[in-house]
């Protein structure tokens, strides 16, 4: 059949080129009539005086996501937006909905880290039906057009560097030695879990290509390591389950490579609970949680991966900012913003099967005994109170 011509009026409101953060803001209007059939792009946020942020994130029972949702809450408040902010513990229907409130609240832009990266599509062509601006924060966004931006840390990186920390804790170059190791992925509906896996699966691999590293469980594939909703408890059960089914008495097991802190939670309780062995197993983690760096302190976990939460936050702010001013960010956007840290822009590498979505990335760092407090409570994103209790300032 004939495609029907297709008549768009588009009325572009130039916007300052000066970046004005949430202040009120005109925005963009189209309106597309076709001869046999009429869509109104029904823009829910415009013209109405405020400026929305939704901010949707997975599970309020993970520090970090609590931790990401009052950094962001704080930026785009200070910057004059309304916020709505709402977590999802973990379910796709409960993430749906928050969204859905947040569009008809009048969210001109949503921040989103998705409970499954790719069962978002359908509520986000309303999103962008209604004219609102989408940028997957953390976690990309599968399998839609519709996301504008994504703004993570460098996730192959992380896996990078969990490996790298086993193979020089384990003195493994020049050895000829064989080393047992267990992998512990992440959530197979997070597609970061996937970056983290093969970051670190890459690094190791000319080790498995000597046969210098034996995986006892034979379970090496992503989907057979990984963890539902990067679950404690999972990790834990399956990790006991390997102890007792693959490492009998005397049989050593060198390291767990946990892919974050939650499922290192869970593996430093199955050694402690069912590992017969007397070595110290090197456990690696991701999001310096406080819980993980007293287990670094106790040296019941080797390293985390440190990704300044307040760094992502404040790219995000920036870009949004940007966003809301009627521009389309690009590199120069790291510029502009005269960032105090390193962050990449990349526009191939985070294809979300639709599309390359354009990406600001910041640089993970590994975090040990030795940097612990350097890093974390020098620079004070952490603090001890009087009694020596670790707290988060930021
Ligand atoms: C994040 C990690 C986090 C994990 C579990 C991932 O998407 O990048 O920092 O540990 O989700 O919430």
């Amino acid at each position: 059949m004939l495609k029907q011509i297709k008549t768009a009026f588009i009325t572009i409101i130039l916007f300052s080129l000066v970046l004005s953060g949430c202040e009120p803001q005109p925005h963009v209007t189209e309106q597309t009539t076709e001869e046999t059939e009429e869509t109104t792009i029904v823009d829910t946020h415009s013209n109405d005086g405020r400026t929305v942020v939704g901010i949707s994130m997975p599970d309020v029972l993970l520090e970090r996501w609590n931790r990401d949702g009052a950094f962001l809450k704080e930026q785009f408040a200070n910057d004059g937006c309304e916020v709505i902010l709402r977590f999802a513990n973990n379910l796709i229907d409960t993430q749906i909905n928050d969204i859905r409130d947040m569009i008809s609240g009048g969210a001109d832009v949503l921040v989103i880290t998705a409970v499954d990266g790719a069962a978002l599509t359908k509520v986000l062509n309303e999103a962008r039906a209604a004219n609102v601006k989408i940028i997957a924060y953390d976690r990309l966004i599968m399998e839609t057009d519709a996301v504008d931006y994504y703004v993570s840390f460098d996730n192959y990186q992380v896996g990078v560097l969990q490996a790298n920390y086993v193979i020089g804790a384990l003195l493994m170059v020049n050895s000829d030695k064989i080393y047992n190791i267990e992998f512990i992925s992440g959530d197979p509906v997070d597609n970061n879990a996937r970056y983290f896996y093969k970051g670190a699966m890459d690094t190791l691999d000319p080790f498995l290509e000597m046969n210098k590293i034996r995986i006892l469980s034979t379970q090496s594939g992503f989907y057979e390591t990984s963890t539902a909703q990067w679950s404690t408890d999972i990790a834990q059960q399956r990790l006991q389950i390997i102890l007792n089914s693959y490492y009998p008495k005397g049989t050593r097991l060198d390291a767990v490579l946990c892919a974050n802190d939650s499922t290192a939670l869970g593996a430093a309780k199955a050694i402690e609970a069912d590992y017969s062995g007397t070595n110290h197993v090197v456990l690696t983690g991701q999001d310096a949680d406080i819980a993980n760096i007293y287990n670094i302190i106790n040296g019941t976990q080797d390293m985390t991966v440190y990704k300044a939460l307040d760094q992502e936050a404040v790219v995000t702010v920036a870009l949004c900012s940007s966003i809301l001013d009627g521009n389309t960010p690009a590199e120069d956007l790291i510029e502009a913003a005269n960032f105090s840290f390193d962050c990449s822009y990349d526009t191939t590498t985070y294809d979300n099967g639709v599309k390359a979505v354009p990406s600001y990335l910041l640089k993970p760092i590994t975090i040990n005994y030795q940097n612990l407090e350097k890093e974390l409570f020098v620079t004070g994103y952490y603090q001890r109170n009087s009694s020596g209790l670790i707290y988060a300032t930021k």
